[in-house]
């Protein structure tokens, strides 16, 4: 048993965050996301030495949406190490997770691997590696997470790619600029499906415990050498909620990546994940209740990562 009372903590943040699950909105430009129940709340934490604590709506599903572009671009520095920033970018972008504006001035290089056109390119890079890349990627979370029924909602996914238009305009636009190789809407495809992956909060702290130990597993396997675990964080920090993450960093002092699901991941280096899931948004994509509730954990720990 740990020193700290997380589950006590976890508790009082579930009952302080109540009077804010009804505010914000639910994301609706995927239809399929506008369908679920609005104000649930869900928060867990897993530390690296193994303990899971969870409050709230701990059994309830949803699709991760971009914070599976934190297992892309894992899978995608194992396969290509530095020489994956030559197509994509490090610097924060300071513009919404969907913009296209950057990218035709600087060339087709999009900024950072989360917004969504450096997430789409580093999916080209990977789908370039990968024979079955969903399969790869279901198989990750399957074995990180420890629950081998880890589906894809395959309504999420179609939803999305049936309203790819501002996904595939990057797409093509990074075409143009030849900082693509594969065919944009077969990457898409497997991009959205990337995003449609259903976890619960518990499986998906575990599923992302290694970046809060060193780059290892469970079981002590390495998923990222301890020096690319260290460089993913920082970027998780700079720019893992997109033209929030200044907010963010101020507020909760955490490296954390958001999704438009509600969901919101956050790593304590060499103590533990936190995953937090409360669907309504702000009006930069990020759950309202799930930043609230993110910062008050960073209070009462009085977490510091400085
Ligand atoms: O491509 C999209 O727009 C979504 N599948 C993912 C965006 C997202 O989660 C942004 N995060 N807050």
């Amino acid at each position: 048993m740990s020193q700290i009372d997380y589950q006590h903590v976890l508790d009082e943040i579930t009952k302080e965050v109540q009077p804010l699950l009804s505010q914000g909105k639910v994301a609706d430009y995927i239809p399929a996301l506008a369908e679920v129940e609005p104000n649930q709340f869900a928060i867990a934490i897993h530390t690296v030495d193994g303990q899971t604590y969870c409050a709230g709506d701990c059994g309830a599903r949803f699709t991760i949406q971009s914070v599976s572009k934190v297992m892309t671009l894992t899978l995608a520095l194992q396969r290509y190490g530095d020489e994956l920033w030559q197509r994509v970018g490090k610097e924060p972008s300071g513009t919404a997770f969907n913009s296209l504006t950057q990218l035709e001035f600087e060339q087709g290089i999009p900024r950072n691997p989360f917004i969504n056109a450096g997430a789409i390119v580093t999916c080209d890079a990977l789908y370039s590696r990968l024979s079955a890349p969903m399969h790869s990627m279901l198989e990750s979370f399957r074995q990180l997470s420890g629950n081998a029924q880890v589906v894809i909602d395959k309504k999420v996914a179609n939803s999305e790619y049936e309203f790819r238009h501002r996904n595939a305009a990057m797409g093509h636009l990074m075409k143009s600029f030849g900082n693509f190789n594969n065919e944009v809407d077969d990457v898409l495809w497997a991009y959205f499906n990337f995003c449609a992956i259903e976890l619960n909060c518990v499986e998906l702290a575990k599923a992302y415990n290694y970046l809060a130990n060193q780059g290892k597993d469970a079981n002590g396997q390495e998923v990222l050498s301890a020096r690319q675990n260290k460089q993913l964080n920082s970027l998780l920090f700079t720019s893992g909620l997109y033209d929030a993450a200044g907010d963010f960093g101020y507020r909760v002092g955490m490296p954390g990546k958001s999704g438009v699901s509600g969901t919101i991941l956050a790593v304590l280096p060499n103590q533990f994940t936190v995953a937090v899931w409360a669907p309504r948004l702000n009006s930069y994509g990020n759950s309202v209740a799930g930043i609230a509730a993110l910062e008050r954990l960073s209070q009462k720990l009085d977490i510091s990562i400085f």
